[in-house]
């Protein structure tokens, strides 16, 4: 069953000794707590635990009382933990946990001494709540539920355990819906129902916002809305579509004088066919995923507006699929960004570079702080960094390298690539302002960003390609087979950290 903290799925006691010893935590084995469990650490070294962060071993021990339990002890290495370390550590105990009916972990009392209680507290929670995700919702079976549904957490001395929960449970639960809507089949997710979620995600929290800390709001733009606002990228990828298109704005609004003005942009290709340039079979595969941008901002607006920062953040996402009917976009056509800038459509599949192009330059309108976009924009990008790392590409020393720290502090991987201007004449079209491709199929994430760059003007901003990470094969640490939530985490720390 996935866990709910409202559910109250997780009890927190205060005392951690009451939790001790049914995990066991040791950097490396800790005989002190071992010696209380009646293992040895040889015993332990020989179930092939290795005390690397995240490892696992179920132990079987009888209390002086007869009473039979089940410690697991969990490896959290032998540097100095991270939030992400313990993150993963409390999937993995989850993970070795999850058949059983109840857990009760000590595990937050052993990273608090290097993170601090709070941080390590929240970073439990988080871990254990990501490990549970699962999607469901298409199973005609729903298959057995995971029964695990009590764990009793301990918090360490000092801990504002209620306020890490809930720190902890808005940014999983904006992760978890990011996921659901990259899992979500695109037959089931049509632009409007993108847009829908959106509103759903915001709206809720907008209700409950207490106009003394701020507001939150949600507005969708529609086929004739767009019309009159000039958006010819994202109508033009639109045009082979029987869905209506939908570009979706959500605000938070801090009371007082917000810190900063940073804006979210997302791509939102509910499907991406490739349009008349038609991808093979095997590239079209996974193509449902190509709304990871939109969902990271939408997952991550819905953790803000819960968090309720003095920042003002607004989210923009571009959505529509991308299909080749009768009246779609043509190569050689020619569309008109809401900028005023011309763009020659010479390849279809070039699609998520043209709906960006229309929210970015609506989002440097505001003349923000900061503006981020998140896009599934290049296979090329994958081909580079793999499924692990995003791409990151940006105008601004100070922006880069705030979204960097921001990455890191999240555990999110993203590595600087360049803009190189020697590529930009590659972009340079005979009929209109720029081509939608470069020339040629090396550079492909580069010549993209540079695209990109055109629609920002001189507003701080970073691109980030997340082609490759937006999902995943493999269960591993709080991540589970399918859509990962990416960039939800970093935005939300690029927003609060601010
Ligand atoms: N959505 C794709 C990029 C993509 C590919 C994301 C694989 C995730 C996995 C994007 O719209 C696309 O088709 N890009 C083209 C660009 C090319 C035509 C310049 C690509 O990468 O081939
Ligand atoms: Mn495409
Ligand atoms: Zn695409």
């Amino acid at each position: 069953m996935p866990l709910t903290i409202s559910s109250d799925a997780f009890e927190i006691v205060t005392d951690p000794g009451a939790a001790s010893p049914t995990v066991a935590t040791d950097r490396p084995v800790r005989a002190g707590a071992l010696d209380t469990l009646g293992v040895s650490s040889s015993y332990l070294a020989a179930t092939g635990f290795d005390a690397s962060v995240g490892s696992t071993a179920v132990l079987a021990t009888t209390t002086s009382a007869g009473e039979q339990s089940l410690p697991i002890a969990v490896g959290l290495g032998d540097t100095e933990l991270s939030e992400a370390d313990v993150r993963k550590a409390a999937a993995a105990v989850w993970r070795a946990a999850s058949k059983v009916a109840s857990l009760t972990s000590a595990l937050a009392v052993s990273a608090a001494d290097d993170l601090g209680a709070d941080v390590a507290f929240a970073a439990v929670v988080e871990g254990m709540l990501l490990a549970s995700y699962r999607f469901t919702e298409q199973k005609g079976e729903p298959g057995d539920a995971d029964p695990l549904d009590r764990i009793v957490l301990a918090a360490p001395d000092g801990t504002d355990a209620a306020a890490a929960a809930a720190r902890a449970s808005a940014i999983a639960g904006g992760i978890a819906l990011a996921r659901d809507l990259v899992n979500r089949p695109a037959g089931a997710l049509t632009a409007t129902d993108l847009a829908a979620a959106a509103v759903d995600a915001i709206g809720s929290a907008a209700t409950d916002a207490d106009p003394d800390v701020g507001a939150a709001t949600v507005e969708v733009w529609d086929r004739e809305r767009l019309a009159a606002e000039g958006c010819g990228g994202l109508l033009g990828v639109n045009a082979g579509s029987t869905e209506p298109p939908a570009l979706v704005r959500m605000r938070w609004q801090p009371a007082g004088t917000p810190r900063a003005v940073i804006h979210l942009v997302g791509k939102g290709i509910t499907f991406d066919t490739g349009g008349l340039n038609l991808k093979s079979f095997e590239g079209m595969e996974w193509m449902k995923i190509d709304m990871g941008g939109a969902a990271a901002v939408i997952g991550a607006m819905s953790a803000i507006v819960r968090l309720t920062p003095d920042v003002a953040v607004v989210g923009t996402c571009c959505c529509t699929d991308n299909q080749p009917g009768p009246t779609a976009t043509k190569p050689g056509d020619v569309l008109r960004i809401r900028n005023g800038k011309t763009v020659e459509v010479l390849n279809t599949d070039a699609e998520g570079r043209l709906v960006l192009a229309d929210g970015l330059s609506l989002a440097v309108e505001d003349e923000p702080d900061l503006v981020v976009d998140l896009a599934t924009l290049t296979g090329a990008c994958m081909v580079a960094l793999g499924d692990r790392y995003a791409g990151l590409m940006g105008n601004d020393p100070a922006a880069i390298e705030r979204a960097l720290d921001a990455a890191r502090a999240a555990g999110e991987n993203l590595w600087h690539l360049p803009l190189p201007p020697e590529y930009r004449k590659q972009l340079d079209s005979d009929v209109a302002d720029l081509r939608n491709i470069g020339k040629g199929r090396y550079g492909a994430t580069l010549t993209a960003g540079l695209f990109l760059a055109e629609f920002v003007g001189e507003t701080p901003w970073v691109h980030l390609d997340i082609a490759g990470p937006v999902r995943t094969d493999a269960d591993e640490g709080e991540l589970s087979r399918g859509a990962t939530g990416f960039g939800v985490r970093t935005l939300v720390e690029l927003v609060c950290g601010w």
